[in-house]
């Protein structure tokens, strides 16, 4: 009988590499103060980072709103899912207590007992925390993960603020960017609890760690309420912006749960464009319908509960429009 050919990969326990490239690494250990090993390590990280385009910083999407029940949520997860589908790598960072993100994509943990979100942002009783890699979880949305949230990270707020540690307005900033050190994302999608608190600075000043497309989507129910949340809303990124000497973070409304023909509708876009001139809008235009509510009682988002409904649509629009906006 023929010897079976053994497919599985040799490890390579030993190589001798060329006398030239000896000496070149020789010469730059030595101009650069660095052991032969640093220098062979450093270029391989590097080839190892072009191999994953991990250099390629994700686009970060901050969906964020003072006033609750905006869709906030919905709307970041039927991006998050319309993007993968389109083949991205999307990962959604649930900073809402209520984990309602990761409900409805079918990773919440009722006991809280796995890590999550809470373990990332907030110290332990050692003072230590976990790094986002160690908490990323796969859905079972095509190319959508997710940092999930529980009960835990419920009062995070005011656990935070009674830390009182330098950079904490920073934490997921800086959370990010070891991540994407090691895994690659286009997109990284921060769905928001409905506050204004240190959580949602945190959102804001993440925006950093992604590229120069990065931005904040302010969903808004247009009717005569929107006005005063949209208010509070928009000096939170101000006072961010300010507070850290920084340019303001770009931002743009997505219109949603929208009764376009409503005289609700139409005074409260009016107040909107009077109060903020230079507002920028999506073209997209999210509408009523009854087919979101019975997919958030499904529990499953609406662009796989229901793809034809008109809802949908917008939100396969609105994803054309964040790829645009991407380059
Ligand atoms: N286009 C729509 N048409 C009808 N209902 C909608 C639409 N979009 C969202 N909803 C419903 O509005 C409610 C609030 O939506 P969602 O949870 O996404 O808002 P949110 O801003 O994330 O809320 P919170 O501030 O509590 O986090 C849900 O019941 C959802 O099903
Ligand atoms: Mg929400």
């Amino acid at each position: 009988m023929p010897e079976k050919k053994s497919t599985a990969k040799k490890k390579i326990t030993s190589f001798s590499l060329k006398k030239d490239y000896v000496d070149a690494i020789d010469t730059l250990a030595q101009k650069s103060n660095q052991t032969r090993t640093e220098i062979v390590e450093s270029y391989l990280q590097n080839a190892i980072n072009d191999i994953n385009n991990i250099n390629g910083k994700p686009m970060i999407i901050t969906v964020m709103s003072f006033k609750g029940g905006v869709a906030k949520t919905t709307s970041a997860a039927n991006l998050a899912l319309c993007l993968g589908r389109r083949g991205k790598d999307v990962l959604i960072i649930d900073l809402d207590g209520q984990g309602s993100i990761s409900q409805y994509l079918g990773v919440y943990d009722p006991r809280a007992e796995e890590t999550c979100i809470a373990d990332v942002m907030l110290n332990n009783a050692r003072g230590e925390r976990l790094g986002i890699a160690d908490v990323v979880r796969d859905t079972k949305f095509e190319g959508v993960s997710i940092v999930p949230s529980s009960f835990k990270f419920s009062d995070a707020d005011s656990r935070m603020r009674s830390e009182v540690a330098p950079g904490i307005d920073s934490r997921l900033q800086h959370a990010i960017e070891d991540l994407i050190s090691v895994m690659h994302f286009d997109y990284i999608i921060i769905d928001c609890p409905p506050s204004l608190g240190l959580v949602v600075t945190n959102a804001i000043t993440a925006l950093d760690a992604g590229n120069a497309n990065s931005l904040i989507v302010i969903p808004v129910r247009v009717d005569g309420f929107a006005i005063a949340g949209l208010s509070n809303t928009i000096s939170t990124i101000e006072s961010v912006a300010h507070e850290r000497r920084t340019p303001v973070r770009k931002w743009r409304i997505l219109r949603t749960i929208a009764e376009t023909r409503s005289v609700a509708y139409k005074t409260g876009l009016k107040m909107i464009k009077d109060q903020f001139p230079s507002v920028d809008f999506f073209n997209t235009c999210i509408p009523k319908a009854t087919s979101v509510v019975e997919s958030t009682l499904a529990m499953e988002p609406l662009v796989e509960y229901d793809k034809e409904s008109k809802p949908a649509e917008a939100y396969e629009r609105f994803a054309d429009e964040i790829e645009g906006l991407n380059g």
